[in-house]
């Protein structure tokens, strides 16, 4: 579903919940190609959309859109936007000899992707608490990240904060 730019995090969680994607239609400058603040299409479509032709993961996306969404108090929004960052924007995961990238804010960063898997960046293994505690600053490289095993423990965890949430 493309969009012009940022859209009220409502309307996002919505969209996904009936398994659409909103997409920046604006492409970075040159000078941006690190890092960029918003999203654009190459975050987007590159980062983001190749993923959700993973059923498992697409099926978590969903779900999250539907928790997300009804996130009443700020810390439950708070949670649910930790979740976001340490999965689909900066998640990383372990597959046959080691550690990748799977989070869009990675894969469409290659400095971000450099970092993430450099020693100058913790790995800690993917647990629902230590994640949703987890503060983040979006305006550097982060020095914290978690590694899941699966797709698998994404829909466990989204289902699991289902249940808190409720
Ligand atoms: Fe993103």
């Amino acid at each position: 579903m493309p969009v012009g730019g940022f859209i009220p995090a409502a309307d996002f969680f919505t969209s996904l919940s009936v398994r659409r994607f909103p997409t920046t239609i604006i492409i970075r400058a040159k000078s941006q190609l690190d890092y960029l603040p918003e999203p654009d299409i190459f975050h987007d479509v590159f980062g983001h959309v190749p993923l959700h032709a993973d059923p498992v993961f697409a099926d978590f996306l969903q779900r999250f859109g539907a928790v997300a969404a009804v996130a009443s108090t700020e810390e439950e929004t708070a949670m649910m936007a930790r979740l976001f960052w340490f999965t689909v924007e900066f998640g990383l995961i372990n597959e046959g000899n080691g550690t990748k990238v799977y989070g869009s804010g990675l894969i469409s960063s290659a400095a971000d992707a450099a970092n993430a898997l450099s020693l100058s960046c913790e790995k800690r293994p993917f647990e629902l608490d230590s994640v949703i505690s987890q503060p983040f600053d979006i305006d550097r490289l982060q020095d914290v990240l978690f590694v899941i095993e699966s797709f698998d423990q994404l829909f466990q965890a989204v289902s699991d904060m289902e249940q808190r949430l409720h």
